[in-house]
């Protein structure tokens, strides 16, 4: 494949990914049946797209999705701080959402969609993530539903990129450290 020259080590095969997105979308079902909800899966553009589709077949609820496009600024802004890029097309006043990510890192985006969707209106906010890195964290957002826990190592594939490429990878790898330059 074209690929595997730029890939230092599979992490997380596609199988593994289907296998656990099963066992997510049964348990997201059990849950939010109990409650008597359904959640808005409000999905974080645009890394979370392939997590979204592989989890919303196994969801067994009359779900609905939109979509959210935010940049969070590193270095220059304060921490915390997010551009929303694309908002969401309707209001989630009185809505279960349910984020979808592809990985939360030092939490810094999450944290703040966490409180935007609340400011909305939102009367429930949960959170999952195909990976979680809690080795970077800088505060407590905790997700309620993870794929797959990951060393501090940066990952592209399954949607995550680097500089736009790799998203369409159907596993979710390493990247050779020559490919960062
Ligand atoms: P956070 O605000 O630091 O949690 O950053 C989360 C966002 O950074 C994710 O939604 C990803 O888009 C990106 N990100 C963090 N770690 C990685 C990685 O290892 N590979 C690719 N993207 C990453
Ligand atoms: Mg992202």
């Amino acid at each position: 494949m074209w690929e595997n020259n730029d890939i230092k080590e599979i992490l997380i095969t596609r199988e593994q990914i289907e296998k656990r997105s099963v066992e997510l979308g049964k348990q997201i079902t059990e849950d939010y049946r109990a409650l008597g909800r359904t959640p808005l899966l409000v999905a974080l553009l645009r890394g979370s797209v392939p997590f979204l589709s592989e989890l919303m077949k196994n969801i067994d609820l009359d779900i609905q999705y939109d979509f959210m496009d935010v940049k969070s600024y590193v270095g220059t802004q304060s921490q915390g701080d997010i551009k929303i890029l694309k908002d969401l097309d309707d209001s989630i006043k009185g809505k279960d959402i349910l984020i979808i990510e592809d990985i939360v890192d030092t939490g810094n985006t999450l944290n703040t969609v966490c409180k935007t969707m609340y400011l909305k209106g939102a009367t429930s906010v949960k959170i999952a993530t195909l990976l979680d890195k809690p080795s970077r964290r800088t505060n407590n957002v905790k997700a309620d539903y993870i794929g797959f826990e990951v060393p501090n190592v940066f990952v592209v594939g399954y949607g995550m990129d680097f500089d736009q490429r790799y998203r369409c990878l159907p596993y979710i790898g390493v990247l050779k450290e020559e490919c960062y330059k």
